[in-house]
């Protein structure tokens, strides 16, 4: 039997029980017995808490095991004791702090052999040894971009605790649960700031750049995605997708809102260039084969609020479409893996949720850009879904009955900027339609949490 006693351990003190704990893409209710979990494999893992297990306030850290060193282990030295992290739960903030303080360090570890066997849980536990090599797999390569500069980045906190929380996204419903602290957010800690690249969609070319070269830049994002890169990323390319596998994990496990944003603006990014794919091949195989593993695990945690499926849907579709669009422009010897990682993620999307991309109509539709200029693109599923956001009064989208309108209909009579604006309240009725559709849904989702509760 392979021998496990110098692998990782994480401690997880002081919880409340019951407590919903969660390492990776596992979760559990704690039992008063519970102390962490042993055997941790070597690289990244996030575990998170919630001081009920209800879906409330939910609080989790990332740290890195080192995994056993490399040095062939010498028969005469003793094996090397285990990498151990400890997380205290502060149910004064309701976070996990790490315990730094060395004695108390140095009196866990000495006492590790006391609850060794009955009080940590093995990471590994499926029932078969095939199921256990693929979920550690399929988490190595869902984290193989984050490194720490990135964490410290987005948390602002330094190694080994790179924290975060859920808190505002769930307070809606917080507040109607008795017994419950009505705003957490509101105590001694101040909700903190994520460190993202500041990716702003609406100005997306080099100060200064004017008339041709603005309108190319926001009809191809490539020269944007490279001053990202240089500028927030040290050159280093895989750091985009490192934010894009943060903000997953932590929709997954948190279900923090903020990170779905981001989530969703740098696909928005990486699907909208051009040029750079023949730069970049190697990049864009990885950032289409990073999105399929996610969509394949949007599922996993228990809990989650979030469902990709749905809303990624209008999203997602519009994007690949788009992006498929543009692939056709694209020159260099590496487009062709692209365009195989591509089709090998519509087929997976039309196995598992039956979209169709062959033969599809791409709109067409206006962007305004910040000072007012219009210009005409492809419209991919982020714009045209995203009418509550940032971009709400900017995108003007065309049907091609509303577009036939604007070239022949009234065009004698209006105005250019009155026939945009006719168009604009056109599209705006119906998305307040499908706004009210999803209200009631809403409604629908609160009646069932009060049946439960
Ligand atoms: C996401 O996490 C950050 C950092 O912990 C927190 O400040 C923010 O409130 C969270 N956002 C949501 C919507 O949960």
């Amino acid at each position: 039997m392979e021998d496990t006693t110098n692998q990782a351990i994480v401690l997880l003190l002081n919880l409340p029980h019951p407590c919903l704990g969660g390492i990776n893409l596992l979760s559990f209710t704690t039992t008063p017995r519970f102390y962490g979990i042993k055997n941790l494999p070597p690289g990244w893992h996030f575990v998170f808490t919630s001081s009920t297990s209800s879906l409330s306030v939910r609080h989790g850290a990332w740290f890195h095991v080192k995994g056993p060193s490399s040095a062939p282990p010498s028969s005469s030295a003793a094996p090397s004791p285990p990498e151990l992290f400890i997380k205290k739960w502060d149910s004064a903030t309701e976070t996990l702090l790490p315990e730094t303080s060395p004695t108390a360090l140095l009196h866990w570890r000495a006492n590790l052999g006391s609850i060794y066997r009955d009080g940590l849980t093995p990471y590994r536990q499926s029932a078969t040894q095939d199921r256990d090599e693929e979920e550690t797999n399929d988490w190595a390569r869902l984290t193989d971009c984050i490194t720490p500069a990135l964490l410290t980045r987005i948390t602002g906190e330094t190694p080994d605790h790179w924290s975060l929380t859920s808190a505002s996204s769930a307070k809606v419903d917080i507040d109607d649960i008795p017994g419950l602290p009505s705003s957490s957010a509101a105590g001694p800690l101040a909700e903190k700031e994520l460190g993202f690249l500041p990716i702003d969609l609406k100005q997306t070319w080099r100060a200064g750049a004017t008339g041709r070269e603005r309108t190319h830049a926001a009809q191809d994002r490539s020269w944007y995605l490279s001053s990202l890169i240089t500028t927030y990323c040290r050159e280093d390319e895989n750091e985009v997708l490192g934010e894009l596998q943060f903000c997953f994990l932590m929709v997954l496990t948190l279900n923090n809102h903020s990170c779905l944003e981001q989530w969703k603006r740098v696909l928005g990014l990486l699907f909208t260039c051009i040029s750079a794919v023949g730069q970049r091949p190697g990049f864009f195989v990885r950032a289409i084969q990073t999105l399929q593993l996610q969509l394949r695990h949007c599922g996993d945690v228990e809990g989650g609020l979030f469902d990709l499926r749905e809303e990624g849907a209008g999203l997602l579709r519009g994007l690949v479409r788009r992006f498929r669009k543009g692939l056709e422009e694209v020159e260099g010897v590496g487009k062709v893996d692209v365009v195989d990682e591509l089709e090998e993620l519509e087929e997976y999307l039309r196995e598992e949720f039956g979209w169709e991309f062959e033969g599809e109509f791409v709109r067409r539709g206006m962007l305004e850009l910040e000072d007012g200029e219009r210009v005409e693109m492809e419209m991919s599923g982020y714009e045209e879904d995203d009418e509550s956001g940032e971009y709400a009064p900017m995108v003007v989208e065309l049907t091609p009955a509303q577009a036939s309108a604007l070239d022949v209909g009234d065009a004698g009579t209006l105005s250019l900027p009155e026939r945009l604006h006719k168009v604009k309240r056109e599209s705006k009725s119906e998305s307040e339609e499908s706004e009210e559709a999803e209200e009631s849904e809403d409604e629908q989702d609160l009646d069932d949490m009060d049946a439960r509760f």
